[in-house]
């Protein structure tokens, strides 16, 4: 499983060191087998030592450099031995109105690069309002000129009604479009959408969920390490 944390434009330079120094501790004497990645904001980025938690970016521009005011490129990345990112996230889409063609440059740019791309899609809820097969469409709109076969893929299915707001689709849902997905995509299929503490087992445990991507329940480091226990206990009782 993978169980990844998108802070947003939440923490500092100084709780995010706090929260990553936590988490490792948390993490170092356990038997761990999920990959736990950790989305902190680019003003927190630095040389994190700790082999057990993947450190990824929430966004960049496919550059190296240049002059692209308030953007940051490749070099800036690899300033941090950052080699993974997160594409196609739905505040990217619908607040920044980010357009599937510059996802796909940006894909396309870091794929080149040979980055771990956590690859974002999802329904607004007038789209999930309308079944199953508008759903699908929409989504298949999102994975336009992205290379489904790349290596080093992973797709988190992300109902944009879900985030931020508490409610989270019923499994029957999420099951449906993971299946869908699956049917195409070998990668990892993650599930994010307002993921607790009291519904992580429940998600855990649909079939072709490959673990989450949470945002809220993770900004605060004892929740997160609880998912991951939690993540860990679903697994030993499912063997
Ligand atoms: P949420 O965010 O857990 O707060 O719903 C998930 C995400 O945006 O990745």
């Amino acid at each position: 499983m993978i169980i990844a944390a998108n802070f947003k434009t939440n923490h500092t330079r100084g709780s995010t060191k706090e929260y990553i120094d936590k988490l490792n501790d948390f993490i170092s004497p356990r038997e761990i087998k999920d990959k736990i990645m950790v989305f902190p904001p680019f003003t927190a980025l630095d040389n994190f030592e700790y082999n057990n938690i993947t450190v990824g970016i929430q966004n960049a521009y496919p550059v190296k450099n240049g002059s692209y005011t308030g953007e940051i490129g490749l070099e800036q990345i690899e300033e941090f031995n950052i080699k993974t990112i997160l594409l196609g996230h739905s505040e990217r889409r619908h607040i920044l109105n980010e357009p599937q063609k510059l996802i796909a440059k940006k894909f396309q740019f870091f794929a080149e690069h040979e980055f771990e791309i956590v690859y974002c899609v999802g329904e607004p809820k007038e789209i999930r309002e309308r079944g199953f097969d508008a759903v699908v469409e929409y989504i298949y709109k999102q994975l336009e000129n992205i290379d489904l076969n790349y290596d080093k893929l992973v797709v988190a299915y992300e109902p944009v009604w879900a985030i931020g707001t508490g409610l989270t689709a019923k499994s029957k849902d999420i099951e449906e479009v993971l299946a869908k997905l699956r049917s195409d995509i070998k990668a990892p299929l993650l599930y994010g959408g307002s993921v607790k503490t009291s519904n992580a087992e429940e998600i855990l445990t649909i079939p072709n969920c490959n673990g989450l991507l949470i945002g809220t329940a993770s900004w605060n480091v004892e929740t997160f390490c609880e998912i991951i226990e939690i993540s860990k206990k679903t697994a030993e009782e499912n063997r």
